[in-house]
């Protein structure tokens, strides 16, 4: 009895050394918040609501300030007028480091950046570009086609009577599958994969312990997840995608560079290919979900945006009823504002991805007038954009849902202020600065290509005495946030 407590008093005693002898704010620093739990920091508060944790010591602290977070100190920088500050500062300020310790670990390959891999890290950055420019048009153009493939055989029946399903395993099914298939391509002997439906399902179970492996939970603690990893990895090894065959540019060109490295196994190359998966598929899932929940619970946003639709369809000569060969080129694409801009507006209210940059070397961070703060070497510096997009003085009524909150006069609105100041950052789904999401111009393609697809092809309601669905924040600082629940709702081929 007496051990145990003297070993609690030891303890403790240590815990108030440590403490004591801890971290303590310097001169210059933003306040510093701690938290009481040694390493843990503010992290279980944080995870619970990071949007509300952040409002709340915006208000008690300010516009700047350093919180330990799991061990890390990370300064979180609140106000968007000094976003630029932070996102040019490319020499001491480092994007990469962070997601170089990460990725690898949760979707299991080597690290990347090591003296084995010589030169990969810089011809895996150069593939991102394969998701741009001139190849965005084949890429876009065999979505177009993937998509009406399914939506034909898995869901346009010739009756016109009403079914129902759940809302989001239908844009799951739809945008994962046509997603899949033009990322990797096909079966050389068929137009669909098998197990397609198996491998959503493992891809969901590994998706939502995906917050636990970003935070470096071992993986052998998460009970199957390891086991549930390996089984998608294998879906990507070397032999089985040999047989597929018309996958895009962008798969090929990465295939082509893990096939330099020896040292690079099998697995790792799967790894690496299944990493794509959860990059391509990860958000623009539940990103397309709420751009299509949003549209299906405003009857008014819903009707404008398929006359636009209508018209630009109209102008290629088409009168009524589902086309038998929609095509909608890049041009026509961009023409879509109303659509832009409601896709724009369900990402505004659903996407919480933190940005963040490891500092290389204590330094003095200039801001804006003369403000400065001193940052120490190893310390995080912090964005969270969900606070920028719920800032009523950014977006008036930010809670509410407005389709058209991005078109102004004819065109796409870009001026909005905070303190009479216009901001070069107000909308930042996809990141900052030269980590930005490279798929972003594909993701909001293909999002419009499923949105109109569906709107040409059905008439959509959301079935009645259901209650909004709210954000699941899980996911919070990872991206685009799941629903907390399905939506029960209803879809019939268009009636004219
Ligand atoms: C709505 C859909 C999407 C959202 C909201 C989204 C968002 C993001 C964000 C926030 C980042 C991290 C940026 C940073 O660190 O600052 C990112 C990175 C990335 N995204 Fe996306 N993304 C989407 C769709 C896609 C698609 C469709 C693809 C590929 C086809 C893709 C490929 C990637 C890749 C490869 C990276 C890592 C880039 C790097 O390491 O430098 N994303 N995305």
């Amino acid at each position: 009895m007496i051990a145990v407590a003297l070993t609690s008093l030891i303890a403790f005693l240590l815990y108030l050394l440590t403490e004591w002898r801890g971290r303590k704010r310097q001169e210059g620093e933003p306040p510093l918040i701690k938290g009481w739990i040694p390493y843990i920091g503010k992290a279980l508060e944080f995870g619970r609501d990071a949007h509300k944790f952040l409002t709340s010591y915006k208000e008690k602290y300010g516009d700047i300030f350093t919180v330990r977070i799991a061990g890390k100190y990370m300064t979180f920088i609140m106000d968007p007028v000094l976003y630029p500050n932070v996102i040019k500062h490319g020499r001491q300020l480092d994007f990469h480091e962070f997601s170089d310790q990460v990725a690898p670990v949760t979707f299991g390959y080597p690290p990347i950046r090591s003296a084995k891999f010589p030169g990969m890290d810089e011809e895996i950055q150069k593939s991102y570009r394969l998701l741009q420019g001139e190849n965005l048009s084949s890429l876009t153009e065999n979505m177009m086609g993937n998509l009406q493939l399914l939506f034909r055989q898995d869901y346009l029946g010739e009756e016109g009577e009403w079914r129902t399903g759940d809302m989001y395993r239908f844009c799951n099914q739809v945008m994962f599958e046509a997603t899949f298939m033009t990322m990797y391509g096909k079966p050389t002997h068929s137009t669909r994969h098998a197990g397609m439906a198996a491998l959503r399902e493992k891809f969901e179970k590994f998706d939502a312990m995906f917050p636990l492996l970003i935070a470096q939970i071992p993986i052998s603690l998460l009970g199957a997840t390891k086991a549930i990893r390996d089984d998608l990895i294998h879906f990507f090894l070397p032999e089985k995608m040999s047989a597929w065959c018309g996958s895009s540019r962008f798969i090929q060109r990465r295939t082509e560079v893990f096939e330099q490295y020896d040292l690079l196994g099998d697995l790792d190359k799967a790894a690496h290919h299944f990493a794509i998966l959860w990059a391509s598929v990860g958000n623009t899932v539940p990103a397309t979900f709420w751009a299509t929940y949003y549209l299906a619970t405003h009857p008014d946003a819903l009707a404008a945006v398929r006359g636009e639709l209508d018209r630009v369809l109209q102008l290629e000569g088409w009168e009524s009823g589902p086309p038998p060969n929609i095509t909608l080129t890049l041009e026509q694409l961009d023409s879509l504002l109303y659509l832009g801009s409601a896709i724009s507006e369900s990402l505004r209210l659903s996407s919480a991805s933190m940005n963040i940059r490891v500092a290389q070397e204590d330094f003095t961070l200039r801001l804006e007038r003369g403000r400065s703060i001193t940052v120490r070497k190893g310390d995080v510096i912090a964005l969270y954009p969900q606070s920028v997009h719920m800032d009523p003085d950014i977006f008036q009524d930010p809670e509410v849902y407005k389709f058209d909150r991005f078109v102004e006069d004819g065109r796409e609105k870009t001026d909005f202020y905070k303190h009479g100041q216009k901001l070069k950052y107000y909308r930042m789904p996809f990141g900052s600065g030269s980590t930005k999401c490279p798929g972003r111009y594909f993701a909001v393609n293909e999002m419009k290509q499923f949105l109109s697809l569906l709107l040409l092809y059905f008439d959509v309601e959301v079935l009645e005495g259901q209650k909004k669905v709210a954000l699941d924040s899980s996911r919070a600082g990872l991206g685009v946030l799941l629903p907390a629940s399905e939506v029960r709702f209803r879809y019939r081929p268009r009636q004219p």
